[in-house]
């Protein structure tokens, strides 16, 4: 019988395949993980040449040239994979919009980025850099912009994982398809895979129905894998409910760091407000008022003011076709426009969340 590439063989038949195409002899169990080998390196042959290669031609030119093709084709499946994650590259300045004294900043640079970056230097002192990261905290305080800004100051792919791209194929092929998902990312190099809005896939088994239960166990069986892994990869999770998500997933063993991100301070909310009035045509502008003004403004609350501002300023000058400066009168004439997100409320649940769950 014609055995071909569709059909499995036993580590035996492979044996005899090789040998019976290159002379060369081999163990049955290196044999079998060889034949695979060797049908990925005919595949990728014959994509390069865009002709049908061989078996034979595959198996030689595989056994001569082993290292080579293997890495070959690694590297081609990662690209493949980049492409159908939509990944993306992110700038360094993302990392530089972010004030140094804004938590967690000093911590992401001290616990994730210098062990990353300063490989040598972990290994002598045994330090392994985090290979899987929680943030949680109110809407909008800056949450997807660090796990950016990571991917950004490390020059790693940025790859995001939104629940809704799991629920493509019905509900009922969520965890089959995070497991696929999961397995290709796993396979990259230097990059960061962000999933957002957690809960939503790791919620607590006891509160959910039988199929959310399924999703929360396979992520439990995936996440330790990519602590097992030696690449660059870097899985981070978004959440603003940390209560909700199943207590499993966040005891030690699973998640390396639970950290925290929460509102502003003065010091942190002038690097944002002068970040954003840079992108303007100011005149005189009283950073101190405006600091004081947006004392629950969250991040996205002074982008989303900053866009008001913008707007109307256009809007100005195209009326009056002269140049219009944006002064501290124009952000606090647009100020009411916009509800500050942070209230007393929520920032002592955020604060409890903080002591029980934080994790650095
Ligand atoms: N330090 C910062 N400097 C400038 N802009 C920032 C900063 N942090 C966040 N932003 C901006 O604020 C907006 C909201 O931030 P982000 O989307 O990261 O919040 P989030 O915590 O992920 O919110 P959600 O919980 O709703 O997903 C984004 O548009 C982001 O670009
Ligand atoms: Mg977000």
């Amino acid at each position: 019988m014609n055995k071909n590439s569709t059909e499995i063989l036993s580590p035996e038949e492979c044996a005899s395949k090789i040998f019976e195409m290159s002379g060369a002899k081999f163990e049955p169990d290196m044999a079998s993980d060889l034949w695979t080998k060797i049908l990925q390196h005919k595949w990728l042959l014959s994509e390069k040449l865009t002709r049908d290669v061989g078996f034979r031609t595959a198996c030689i030119d595989f056994l001569e040239n082993m290292d080579q093709a293997i890495d070959e084709y690694m590297s081609y499946k990662r690209r493949d994979i980049l492409t159908e994650m939509g990944a993306q590259t992110i700038g360094r300045e993302v990392w530089d919009t972010i004030s140094d004294s804004q938590p967690p900043k000093q911590l992401v640079q001290r616990r994730i980025i210098l062990p990353l970056t300063e490989l040598d230097l972990s290994r002598k002192h045994g330090v392994s850099p985090p290979k899987t990261i929680i943030f949680f905290g109110p809407p909008g305080t800056g949450k997807t912009h660090f796990v950016k800004a990571i991917a950004g100051v490390l020059s790693w792919w940025y790859i995001e994982i939104a629940p809704s791209m799991l629920l493509e194929d019905g509900p009922g092929k969520v965890g089959a398809n995070l497991r696929r998902m999961m397995e290709k990312v796993r396979t990259l190099e230097e990059a960061v895979i962000f999933i957002d809005e957690f809960e939503e896939l790791a919620g607590k088994r006891d509160q959910a129905d039988r199929l959310d239960k399924s999703i929360t166990n396979e992520f439990l069986k995936q996440v330790p894998l990519f602590k097992n892994e030696a690449n660059k990869v870097l899985l981070v999770c978004a959440t603003n409910y940390i209560r909700q998500l199943d207590q499993a997933l966040l005891r030690p063993g699973r998640f390396d760091c639970i950290i925290p991100v929460g509102g502003l301070n003065n010091d942190e909310r002038k690097t944002v407000l002068e970040y954003y009035l840079s992108q303007l045509n100011t005149g005189p502008i009283d950073l101190i008022k405006l600091i004081e003004e947006t004392s629950r403004f969250t991040p996205a609350d002074i982008q989303y003011l900053f866009e008001q501002v913008a707007q109307f300023a256009f809007e100005e000058e195209i009326a009056k076709r002269d140049d219009f400066r944006v002064t501290t009168e124009t952000v606090l004439h647009l100020m009411p426009k916009v509800r500050p997100s942070l209230t007393d409320e929520i920032i002592e649940e955020f604060e409890k969340d903080t002591l029980i769950y934080a994790r650095v």
